[in-house]
């Protein structure tokens, strides 16, 4: 099959690509709004770029409107985010905080979910989970103003919380503790426990 992307319909694009970039890791998203207001929703859309200084980038994109998400409207409003590990043990509720629900309406408590206080930022952090990144917007970036256009957040982490539980005994992120779930295309996820080694040239 060629997808010619300026003769297709833009669901068509977007599911070859998320059913392409695979397995996506997933921004368990945690803002506010100029009220305090919390919005706790999830991003596959999600990565690393460096860390001098660390930088994270996620996308929530445009709804199928041209509408933008709660998470994008509370960053205009508050630059500052966290971003939960999205944990095996969680994913059910991490699938639940992706519900459409009205600006105001707290996810967390939607989905049955403990906030904690963050330390340097004003959205707090889901307690349940083993690790918290503390992010202040640097920029964002708008590609495409219509539906599923990308509106790319470019994030500084300035504090890391890690669950002493998910260490190896050097002091590093064992994946075989912390277990993180991640997207795949369609409504398929898989989990990180399927590992193998192998050493870098
Ligand atoms: C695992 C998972 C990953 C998702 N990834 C994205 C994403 O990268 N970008 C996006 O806009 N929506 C994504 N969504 C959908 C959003 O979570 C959903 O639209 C949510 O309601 C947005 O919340 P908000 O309007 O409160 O910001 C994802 C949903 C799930 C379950």
């Amino acid at each position: 099959m060629i997808i010619d992307v300026s003769q297709a319909d833009v669901v068509s694009v977007y599911q070859a690509l998320v059913g392409i970039v695979t397995p996506r890791p997933i921004a368990w998203v945690t803002t506010v709004d100029e009220l305090g207001h919390v919005n706790l929703a999830p991003f596959s859309f999600f990565n690393t770029f460096g860390a001098n200084p660390p930088v994270v980038v996620f996308s929530p994109t445009n709804r199928r409107d041209g509408s933008k998400k709660d998470t994008y409207l509370n960053l205009q409003a508050v630059p500052e985010f966290v971003i939960n590990a999205a944990v095996e043990d969680l994913a059910e509720p991490m699938n639940a905080t992706s519900a459409e629900l009205p600006r105001s309406q707290n996810e967390a408590e939607f989905a049955g979910l403990e906030l904690v206080p963050s330390t340097m930022v004003r959205p707090p952090r889901v307690a349940a989970s083993p690790v918290h990144l503390e992010c202040r917007m640097l920029q964002y970036i708008s590609i495409g103003e219509g539906a599923i256009g990308a509106n790319l957040v470019i994030g500084q982490v300035v504090l890391i919380h890690i669950d002493d539980a998910v260490l190896d005994t050097n002091g590093r992120v064992d994946p075989r503790k912390l277990r993180t779930v991640a997207r795949l295309g369609g409504d398929f996820f898989c989990r990180s426990t399927d590992l193998f080694e192998m050493k870098r040239p």
